[in-house]
């Protein structure tokens, strides 16, 4: 493996850009919409916009989008996927994934992190650092599951939603689709689509 493009130089691109080194990509560059504004992101250069990554797809041996807004990752990997980027997936050598789950392409799994038998993870999806995914649990396209937060066996949770920083998911709840669980709360219920939860036990925030 050689060249990896990442698409969004952000501190998640950072965590990414060190991720694939870790799995031995030899060559990391960033593309962002932002350049060039600003042209390193840690340690690693920053080449060019989404349009300059689209010109340029067929010197890049694999294509990672590193946005944390799930639906803008989702609309992005979407782009690149039908202009034929080869999008790859990048699993962390110290996170624990079981041989009977399936990652969908596009995804990143940071160090510590736990994915056991037949979990089911969509596209696109992040696994951030520690968090664990337990048995049969099954993922939507291009969700996030935030640092130390556990999702129980049997899990499901809707595309382009966001369970926060050490949030806990009780076995078999359902999450709907674009759903925000706030920052450690506990999750002992079904959540519908479209809203965001909060507190133990958690509870629809009213804006
Ligand atoms: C849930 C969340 C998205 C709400 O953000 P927001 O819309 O900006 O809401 P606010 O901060 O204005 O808070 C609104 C109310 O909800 C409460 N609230 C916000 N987040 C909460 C949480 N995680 N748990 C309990 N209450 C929370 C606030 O105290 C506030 O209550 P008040 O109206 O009585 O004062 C956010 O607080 C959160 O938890 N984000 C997750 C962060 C995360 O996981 N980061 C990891 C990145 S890798």
């Amino acid at each position: 493996m050689s060249r990896l493009a990442i698409l969004g130089a952000s501190g998640h691109g950072k965590v990414v850009a060190d991720t694939a080194e870790c799995c031995d990509w030899l060559h990391v560059e960033f593309f962002d919409d932002a350049w060039p504004l600003s042209p390193r992101n840690g340690g690693w250069p920053v080449v060019g916009d989404t349009v300059a990554l689209l010109d340029r797809l067929n010197e890049f041996d694999g294509v990672v989008v590193a946005i944390g807004n799930n639906r803008i990752r989702n609309t992005k990997l979407l782009e690149l996927q039908a202009k034929g980027a080869q999008l790859v997936t990048l699993v962390h050598p110290a996170a624990c994934v079981s041989r009977y789950s399936s990652i969908g392409v596009g995804s990143v799994v940071f160090a510590g992190a736990v994915v056991n038998a037949d979990a089911c993870i969509g596209m696109g999806s992040i696994l951030n650092t520690g968090c664990s995914i337990d048995h049969d649990c099954v993922l939507g396209n291009a969700v996030h599951v935030s640092p130390g937060a556990r999702l129980a066996g049997g899990v499901q949770v809707g595309e382009q939603s966001w369970v926060g920083i050490g949030a806990s998911v009780r076995q078999l709840i359902r999450i709907g689709a674009r759903v925000v669980v706030g920052a450690s709360a506990a999750v002992v219920a079904d959540v519908p689509d479209d809203v965001t939860v909060v507190g133990v036990p958690a509870r629809v925030l009213v804006s």
